[in-house]
Order: structure tokens, then sequence, then C-alpha cells
């Protein structure tokens, strides 16, 4: 992963990445179930139907760019996790990923917990009656007006991430004349990106509190101290997209190596610990992610085995899969405009969207898998990268991408799972309108949150 980008973005002029497939998949039409949500077909006509809805119909109706999101696959992926994680276990969907009211009441059928990290998402989740005590407020540097509302509404609890926020939350609560369940934050010195997983030193970063140092002890000694707060657990969250349970694994003996040293100082046993999210799912067919269950088991498995080795009870444990839930369940689906064949180099393919619907290509290096959805084509594959209309190179969407040779302006191409992180990122870079999502299930299709207006960005710009 680029850690210092080129502006114009991480990479843009090269062809295909060191160790990158260089050969197209045997067939462009299939939609490998990996990658795509689970109602996604390619029908005898051989355009792409979600939710039993044909994509070209989608496209007239909802207009492009615009996000599809499969409501039977959200739902289910939600029951997965609450089932294989059980009752003694708590799953809290990372409303970072993509949070609307519509999903907000999706997960409180579904049994799942929410865990909010603003303002702004806190409001979402009470305004769609997710019940305060099933939200966990998470945030570096929650504002004092932040902090104030979680209390009064009664959140079930506020992961503290700073030795500032222990006493504010502590002044708050009792203010509001309550006592606040908390869990402190540490940085266990691991940080796991996708394949691999570093367990030295990266406590250089802004999050929680370091484990190092006793300063995550020192922290659960002011916590335990303070009136206004009811110590429940320790939280750890040590990455995003991991494949690798080695970071977990690491990760949780650390945390349970804590809960040892609190009860041996202060004759508690906390009754929970966290273990954040981060678990990987497939943007290419190279990736091989876990199952839930899989991931429950193992998790369940360290804990245990760690606690009996320190003699203690087995905590309570929480998980916040965000991208693991809402990932997979949505594609974007873009008209095509202008293609550019370089000759000797690829085809350009610009969309009608691009780095305000999706800047994690630009951003991390992300791949994605792209496909030509609104016909079938039996075309030679080209090498193709998909960019967007906006004004700058980095301004890709799919980097390397075979599509067929075919492809033509009006053709309707989509990027599965898009679910996480594209929306909930989305800008209005060059006053772009930030498209809608639109829920497709049943054989019904119905906007969750609007496309955005010329009017909505004037209605911003006071124009003084
Ligand atoms: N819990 C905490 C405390 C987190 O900070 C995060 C993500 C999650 C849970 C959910 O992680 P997930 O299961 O979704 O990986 N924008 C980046 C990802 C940033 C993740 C930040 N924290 C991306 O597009 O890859």
């Amino acid at each position: 992963m680029s850690r210092s980008a080129h502006p114009a973005g991480p990479r843009h002029g090269d062809v295909l990445p060191e160790g990158h497939y260089t050969a197209p998949a045997d067939d462009l039409n299939v939609l490998d179930e990996k990658i795509w949500s689970r109602t996604v077909r390619r029908n005898e006509a051989g355009v792409a139907t979600v939710g039993g809805i044909e994509v070209t119909r989608l496209a007239e109706e909802f207009g492009t760019p615009a996000y599809f999101l499969d409501e039977a696959d959200f739902r289910a992926r939600c029951r997965a996790w609450a089932d294989a994680f059980g009752p003694g276990a708590d799953v809290f969907y990372a409303g970072k990923a993509f949070l609307s009211r519509a999903v907000v009441r999706w997960l409180h059928e579904e049994g799942l917990n929410l865990d909010v990290c603003s303002g702004g998402e806190l409001t979402t989740a009470l305004a769609a009656g997710m019940p305060a005590e099933r939200i966990a407020f998470h945030g570096n540097n929650k504002s004092a007006g932040e902090i104030e509302r979680a209390v009064a509404a009664g959140v079930g609890r506020i992961v503290l991430d700073s030795f500032q926020e222990i006493v504010q939350v502590a002044h708050a609560a009792r203010r509001l004349g309550k006592r606040q369940p908390v869990q402190i934050r540490v940085t266990v010195g691991v940080e796991a990106h996708t394949h691999e997983f570093i367990a030295t030193a990266h406590e250089d970063q802004k999050f929680g509190i370091a484990l190092a140092g006793g300063q995550a002890a020192e922290a659960v000694r002011r916590a335990l101290g303070l009136d206004g707060l009811e110590l429940i657990g320790i939280h750890s969250h040590i990455g995003s997209q991991i494949f690798d349970m080695a970071g977990f694994e690491v990760s949780a003996r650390r945390v349970v190596g804590l809960l040892a040293d609190i009860r041996d100082e202060h004759g508690v046993e906390l009754p929970e610990i966290d273990l954040g999210g981060g678990l990987g799912i497939a943007y290419t067919a190279q990736d091989t992610p876990r199952e839930p269950y899989d991931i429950a088991k193992a998790l369940s498995d360290i804990v245990t085995r760690e606690c009996e080795s320190a003699g203690l009870r087995t905590p309570r444990i929480s998980v916040e899969p965000g991208r693991a839930i809402v990932g997979p369940t949505a594609f974007t689906l873009y008209e095509v405009g202008t293609i550019k064949p370089l000759e000797g180099l690829r085809t350009y393919v610009s969309v009608d969207g691009g780095m305000s619907d999706n800047i994690r290509t630009a951003l991390y290096d992300a791949e994605y898998s792209v496909a030509l959805v609104s016909r079938r084509s039996d075309a030679e594959a080209m090498l193709t990268r998909v960019v967007g209309k906006h004004c700058e190179s980095g301004d890709i969407v799919v980097r390397d991408a075979f599509l067929p040779a075919d492809l033509a302006p009006g053709d309707l191409i989509a990027v599965p799972a898009t679910g996480a992180y594209c929306r909930s990122m989305a800008s209005n870079y060059n006053h772009a309108l930030r498209p809608p999502v639109v829920a497709v299930g049943d054989g019904e299709a119905r906007v969750i949150v609007r496309r955005e207006t010329e009017e909505d960005l004037l209605r911003l710009d006071v124009g003084e």
C-alpha cells in the first residue's frame, strides 16, 4: 500500500503492478458469486439482475451512477454474524461503513447492535429507532456536545479513547445524574492489513491508549476511581480488510493479559472485551475471506484459551464488523461514456461517476472488479482502466480491468463490493452530485438515500 501518494493518486501511469493477474477470466460474462451480492444473476437475455430486477430497468428508473444494495443479502449477513457469535456475544455493525435510517431498521430487526463514531451517526441511529442501549459510541476526539448527547440518550457504551475523555465522560455523567457504561480502547501494538500483520511498535497513531508503558493500566485505574463511570470492558481494533487471524490472536492475548493485571491490582474481573472490526471481504477473485462462523470460533477459542490460562472467567465478547456485512451487498452501476484506446497501453473507459462516489482506489490503491452488465458479450477481452469524470488523472475507479472489446458508449458496467466506505466517503468534488442508494429486495427497488440535486448544492452555498 502506498504511504506517500503521487498528488494525482498513488499510482497512475503504470501498466499492471508487479504480481498482478495478467490474464482475463475465461468468460467475462460470469458474475462470480464470491464478489457479487447474493441475488445477482445474469438472465437469459444476458442482462444482470439483482433481486430479480434487470439493471437496465434500474438504470432507467433511478439513473446512473447509483449504488444498488441487496437487502436480502444484507439481512442474511447480519443473521450469519449474529448466529455465528450466538447469544453469548454481541455483534455491533460499524455504521461508518454505510449508514442510513433504513439500514438501522434492518439491523434492529435482525438483532444487531450499532457502533457509531460521530454525532451525525448517533442522530441517524436514534432517528431510526435503534434503542440507545444497543449503541456504542466511538471516536478519538468526541466533542463535549457529542459526549453530552450520548450520555443523555443512554447509549449502551462509550468507548473511551484518551485520558481527557475519561474525565469528560465522567463529568457529563455526573452532571446528568447517570453512571455511564464505558470501555477503554487500548492499542495493543498490532497493526494488521489484509494479508499480513505487524506486531511491533504500532503505537504511533492517534487511536486509543497504549498498553505499552503501563498507560492502559493507568487509564483503568482512573476510570475505576470515578463515580460517573462503570468500566465494563476493554476494546481493541487492529485495522481493516484483514484476512489473517494472527493479528486478532495477538490482540486478544494482550487484552486478556490486561484483564488479568486488572484483577490482580483491583480485584475486579471486567465482564467484556471487544475485538473491533476489520474482517476482509472479496473485491477480486483473488481474495478469500473467512466465513463469520470460522471467525467467531477462532476468536472465542483464543479468548477462552487465554482466559483459562490466566485463571479468568471468560468475558462476553463483542465485535464490530462494518465492511464484512455491507461491503459485498452493493454494486455501483455506471454508464459508459468516452472510450479511449491508448496504443500499446490499454483502453481508458470513462464512466459518469468516479472518485466522488468511490475514493478508495485513489486513496488506498484499492482493487475492484468490473463487468459489463447491460448485455452479454462474446467479444475478446481488452485491458482497460475504468476512470471517472473528474478533473484529475488519479480519478480511477478500477485500475486494471478486462472488459469486452466491443464495449460501447451507453453500455452499463457495474463495480461490485462497493457497499462499504463508498457512499459513506463520497464527496461533491467538482460539484458532483452524490449518487442515490437504492435498496433492492423481493422484486422491488426503493431509494433509501436519494440522489443529490443541484438545488442541494445551491442550498448550502449561501450566495453572499
Ligand atoms: N470498529 C472500529 C473501532 C473501527 O475503527 C472500524 C473501522 C470498525 C470497527 C469497522 O471496520 P471494518 O469491519 O469495516 O473493517 N475507510 C477505510 C476503512 C476505515 C476503517 C476505519 N475503522 C476503507 O475504505 O478501507
